[in-house]
């Protein structure tokens, strides 16, 4: 969601956090800031609504070299509007502390009315305004600008990840977190980069320590010192080393990420799949999995929690391992888990699947059922994210960072992952367990001849671009499926789409259906495709038009659909990748007819640290 970005060292500190900001702004890009202390120790802060490259000459004009010390902060707006007053960095009244956060202050309100009350004013619609006035507040009476932090942050309530800048410590970065992520990197010189995702580190170091909650820390030149601001206990600082390959985010040749990022679903296949799956030995390895193998031998039941894309590759999975494994398989919005009082043993997995490994709402699903002694598992895709880093156990999906917003490659590993589990789960006793060990093999090529038929797919796009609602239909495992492809078409062509399972069309949704409300029809090769191709009938019947994606040879679909795009044949079970592929090109070419920005779609974000 929003990013933080903090540097402290020999180089130009405002390149450094503007780099960073660069690096994090695919998570959230409504305005930006940066605060620094210059040469002669004065406080600056340049902030405004837009992107970080509009911000870049505008900070080079005023921080003047000689600038070791900077925090900076990419905003997707929670309180208040994007504009320059809400932006990030916010400041005391006196303008000598400067503060950047991520996540939602619950109790802002009371504590901007008791500082109100005693003669602060207000200058943003923002929670975070709060912070600056409070440490200000009592500093001013206590003397010390630590003891101001550590009281403030125990005044907070709510997830949160804060830098704070303040020209009365000029040479100090304080940095502190609740359920929200900070990670600092050790670089060369004793100098040190905060951030609150690894992104912004890695072109600089390795060398990381992830905060914990309740970590204050405090930075200086060659010393760091992090303790527990709730308990007042200080902490030795962990360091750890970064397992990231080093991708840069380069284009190449595509006119944006998500593009190269639908292309690259073969490598994608087979890096998830690379030396996990020996189809001619019969043997599934997962190294992640193997190390529980007792406990799974006592599990029941499996919920799966995730949000978004996660979700309905989630979805997917429950489809996948109650077929394969026999395994019953419940998939919960993590928002929604939360919150339930639903019954929990310890023989049930809680499974968190999350791209960024990031998602608060999903994180909160798994420290909900922290103390019910079941096993928490992850699929997730950024390796060291918290919730990589909270679950007992997990199947990295290795796709590679992502970084257009509407997730593409990430649910195609995902739902590669999980076939794999649900093979792995199945011990080798269904049918279909060597079969689809082979076609897992043959995926990446297939999903290679999905990608080759982009400019077919783009000519129906074009077609439908100016349809102002579509409906996404399937059954059985490609409803979820169903649910995504209508997913993908309102985050970046901003067209109202639903998914509806196929059988429930006659229940309400067919009254929608004429000549102007296209169907988007998942009518594949399967055991239910007869009854799919009755619904087809169905909406046809009514003068809706159809789109239908079927089986490579299938002639069947050919009178009833005003548009058909053939995958080729697979089984059931992988059907759900080469049709989600080709949902993320149409949904793409209809984004990219309507000339809208589809990396970054409006009011969305990557990464979604807050409830
Ligand atoms: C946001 C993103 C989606 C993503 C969802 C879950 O809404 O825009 O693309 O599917 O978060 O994110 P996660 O990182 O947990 O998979």
């Amino acid at each position: 969601m929003c990013g933080i970005v903090g540097y402290l060292g020999d180089k130009q500190a405002t390149d450094v956090v503007i780099e960073g900001l660069a690096a994090l702004e695919y998570r959230g890009y409504d305005s930006v800031g940066v605060a620094f202390i210059s040469k002669d120790r004065a406080g600056k802060v340049v902030k405004q609504a837009g992107r970080v490259e509009s911000l870049v000459p505008l900070v080079k004009q005023q921080a003047l070299a000689g600038c070791h010390i900077s925090i900076g902060h990419t905003r997707w707006a929670t309180h208040g509007l994007p504009n320059s007053k809400n932006a990030h960095p916010h400041a005391n009244n006196d303008n000598t502390i400067f503060v950047v956060h991520n996540g939602i202050i619950e109790n802002y309100q009371e504590l901007r009315d008791q500082l109100i009350k005693i003669g602060y004013n207000f200058y943003s619609e923002t929670d975070t305004e709060v912070i600056p006035n409070l440490i200000d507040y009592y500093n001013k009476k206590t003397g010390s600008l630590e003891q101001a932090i550590r009281d403030t942050l125990n005044d907070l309530s709510g997830a949160f990840a804060v830098a704070i800048l303040s020209t009365l410590e000029p040479d100090t970065i304080y940095a502190a977190r609740v359920s929200s992520p900070l990670v600092i990197g050790v670089g060369e010189n004793q100098d040190y980069i905060l951030a609150s995702d690894p992104n912004a580190i890695m072109e600089h170091t390795k060398k990381v320590i992830f905060l914990d909650d309740n970590d204050l820390a405090v930075i200086k030149k060659g010393k760091l010192k992090i303790s527990d601001f709730k308990a007042n206990t200080a902490k030795d600082p962990k360091v750890e080393l970064l397992d990231y390959d080093q991708e840069k985010a380069s284009l190449g040749d595509f006119p944006n990420f998500m593009l190269k990022e639908i292309f690259e679903a073969p490598q994608t296949i087979k890096t998830a799949t690379l030396g996990r799956v020996l189809a001619d030995e019969g043997i599934i390895k997962l190294g992640g999995l193997e190390s529980i193998n007792a406990q799974l031998r006592y599990i029941d039941r499996i919920v799966i929690v995730a949000c978004g894309t996660s979700y309905y590759a989630g979805m997917v999975g429950e489809y996948l391992i109650e077929e394969l494994a026999g395994i019953p398989v419940e998939v919960q919005q993590a928002s929604e888990f939360k919150y339930r009082h639903e019954p929990f043993s310890r023989s049930t997995i809680l499974l968190a699947i999350s791209q960024s490994g990031e998602t608060a709402d999903t994180l909160a699903a798994l420290e909900k059922v922290k103390d019910f002694g079941c096993l928490r598992l992850g699929v997730v895709n950024a390796t060291g994210s918290s919730i990589a880093r909270l679950t007992d156990a997990g199947v990295y999906c290795h796709a590679g960072p992502e970084r257009a917003v509407a997730s593409t490659k990430a649910f195609i590993a995902q739902v590669t992952v999980l076939t794999l589990i649900a093979l792995y789960l199945s011990k080798g006793e269904h049918k279909s367990y060597r079969k689809l060990l082979k076609e897992l093999e043959l995926l990446p090529e297939k999903a290679k001849a999905v990608l080759d038929q982009a400019n077919e797919i783009k000519r129906i796009a074009l077609k439908y671009k100016d349809s102002s609602e579509f409906l996404y239909i399937g059954r059985t495992i490609l409803y979820p499926c169903a649910l995504e492809g209508a997913l993908k078409l309102k985050e970046i062509s901003y067209i109202h789409a639903e998914g509806y399972a196929a059988g429930e069309m006659k229940h309400g949704p067919l009254a929608l259906i004429d000549k102007n409300f296209p169907t988007f029809a998942l009518a594949t090769n399967s055991a239910v495709l007869e009854k799919t191709l009755s619904n087809i009938e169905e909406i046809k019947a009514r003068g809706g038009p159809i789109i239908a994606l079927a089986t490579l040879g299938n002639k069947k679909i050919q009178p009833l659909a005003d548009e058909v795009i053939y995958l080729p044949e697979t089984l059931e079970q992988t059907q759900p990748i080469l049709a989600a592929l080709a949902m993320q090109l149409f949904a793409y070419f209809v984004a990219e007819a309507k000339g809208l920005d589809i990396d970054r779609p409006r009011n969305l974000a990557k990464s979604v640290t807050v409830e």
